[in-house]
């Protein structure tokens, strides 16, 4: 009998050990005298259970987890003997925390083979491209926009209304660029969808290209992601071998190709103006808008730039059906979201769900607390631009219009837990140094005022003139907020100024918050 057994290539689970894992099992495997397929796949998003392997049997996949190259030997003998073991967790679709989840983007993460266009299609890929080959353009952006989709990057804006804008441009050359600079803390979400299932990401861009009209993609990944950059590069290669991108697609009259290029290291080449300035080989400075890139983009054309997630929901709305992806959410947030729960959190990772799952029910439920043990004193939510929020606002809903009335955003759907160890006024000034090292240097109120505002809090931490400083720093934000040219300058008011209304205990002298505490 052959066995088949699933182990992560994922980032996350190589720095774990998933590597020696499989070198492990692989020897054990040998020693036994034990016929086994390996196949490399992406992570299921558990990652208090990375490297977790699984092995194929009847009923399902069994899954064991974290396995150590010392546990090998043993779990080997389970699988082959459907035995007991300690790391055991029973059928991988079965464990409670996977169980709950609606994964209709990360359906197939952690399960398929992330360089095969064969296992792509036998779970259900490219079933989305053929229904938009059998659609006209006005079809497709009505499924899109039916769907309520909008951007996962951080601003929401509708992807049907950007598309149509792009559609709807003549041009003798239009471009699709996927946006996989994910430089906002705590999230993962888009390297883990690249290295598992890069061809959904390849398809839904493929879809937007037959949809407006453009030949040629571009995806913009980060230079800290080597594996993502590998997985789409492979990907793309199989894809083309398969038919699926270069000429004539799925047997149509449309075209399309696709490139990787690697980002430059710089937050703000995640704004997307800044990053079609990186594309066409200048410093990620941001552009002023208008004109949208929706008109005028990279190379002076009509550019389609989304999120990986965003291009990653595509095929199912247009598989599926944009009611069924609509039937999830609340509110004008409609489908699901790709959560990711990170910092001090007990059960970390990826969690898709519906919007509308509340705060406290993701950190105190699924998140299962911190993982120091201590109680949650905050979290940030939507990346280093996003507001903390204390206990007291854990029952706002995972929703856009709910988190904005909160003065907070979902941005890119990063959690970040703090345990009540945390300095707030210390989270403020990083937000402000912060600012200060990744700001472009193009308006004053971010390049200047970021700095002025480290300076500023640090005199507060000081003891110096504490109230009066308080507000010179609140004018400081106002100033960034409403004279900022981009989200940059204008978004780090949020950590500080939700840090200053939440955690105002924080903003004092050392000696003095030690006092309160105790
Ligand atoms: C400073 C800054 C950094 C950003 N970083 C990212 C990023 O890493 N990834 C991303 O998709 N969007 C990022 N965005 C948002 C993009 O500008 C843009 O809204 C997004 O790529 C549009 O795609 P979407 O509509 O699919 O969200 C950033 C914005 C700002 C202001
Ligand atoms: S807000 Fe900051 S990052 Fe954005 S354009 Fe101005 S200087 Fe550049």
């Amino acid at each position: 009998m052959n066995f088949r057994i699933f182990i992560p290539r994922d980032a996350g689970a190589i720095a774990v050990g998933a590597d020696e894992a499989a070198l492990a099992l692989a020897q054990a495997a040998a020693n036994r005298g034990v016929a086994v397929e390996f196949v490399r796949t992406g992570s299921r998003g558990l990652h208090w259970l990375e490297p977790m392997v699984e092995v194929a049997t009847s009923r399902g996949r069994v899954a064991f987890g974290p396995l150590t190259p010392a546990d090998a030997t043993s779990v080997l003998d389970a699988m082959v003997t459907d035995g007991p073991h300690p790391l055991r967790l029973g059928l991988a679709d079965e464990i409670p925390w996977l169980k709950r989840q609606t994964r209709l983007t990360f359906a197939r993460c952690g399960v398929i083979d992330p360089r095969s266009v064969e296992d792509y299609r036998s779970h259900g890929g490219y079933e989305g491209l053929e229904q938009a080959l059998r659609l006209t353009t006005d079809e497709i952006l009505a499924e899109v926009t039916t769907s309520g989709l909008r951007g996962r990057g951080g601003a929401g804006f509708p992807t049907g209304i950007k598309w149509k804008t792009v559609a709807q441009t003549a041009a003798d050359r239009k471009y699709i660029v996927c946006n996989a600079d994910e430089g906002d803390s705590g999230t993962f979400a888009d390297r883990m969808i690249m290295e598992g299932d890069p061809f959904v990401v390849i398809e839904g861009m493929t879809i937007a290209g037959i949809t407006v009209g453009a030949t040629r993609g571009y995806i913009y990944i980060r230079s800290e992601y080597p594996h993502a950059v590998i997985a789409m590069n492979a990907a793309i290669a199989a894809a083309k071998r398969a038919g699926y991108l270069g000429e004539r697609i799925g047997g149509s009259a449309h075209h399309f190709d696709l490139e990787v290029r690697v980002g430059a290291g710089a937050y703000v080449c995640g704004e997307e103006t800044a990053l079609l300035e990186s594309l066409e080989g200048r410093r990620g400075v941001v552009r002023a808008k208008p004109p949208l890139p929706a008109h005028k983009g990279l190379f002076g054309k009509p550019t389609v730039i989304n999120n990986v997630l965003s291009f990653a929901a595509i095929p199912f709305i247009l598989a599926g059906g944009a009611k069924a992806y609509a039937g999830y959410g609340s509110g004008r947030s409609r489908g699901t979201m790709p959560i990711q729960l990170a910092g001090n959190v007990r059960y970390g990772g990826l969690f898709e769900a519906p919007f509308g799952i509340t705060l406290g029910e993701l950190v105190d439920d699924i998140g299962g607390g911190t993982r120091s043990g201590r109680p949650v004193r905050a979290v940030q939510v939507g990346g280093p631009l996003g507001a903390y929020f204390p206990r007291a606002l854990f029952d706002t809903p995972f929703d856009y219009e709910a988190f904005a009335a909160r003065d907070g955003l979902i941005g890119h759907g990063g959690i970040v837990v703090f345990d009540d160890s945390v300095d707030m006024s210390k989270q403020a000034r990083f937000a402000m140094e912060f600012c200060a090292v990744e700001s472009c240097g193009k308006c004053t109120p971010c390049r200047i005022g970021s700095t002025r505002g480290v300076e500023t809090i640090d005199r507060i931490r000081a003891g110096d003139r504490v109230a009066e400083n308080i507000g010179v720093v609140e004018d400081l934000c106002n100033t960034m907020k409403f004279g900022s040219l981009c989200a940059l300058g204008g978004f780090t008011p949020y950590p500080v100024l939700s840090a200053l209304k939440h955690f105002r205990e924080d903003f004092g002298p050392a000696s003095t918050r030690l006092e309160a505490a105790e």
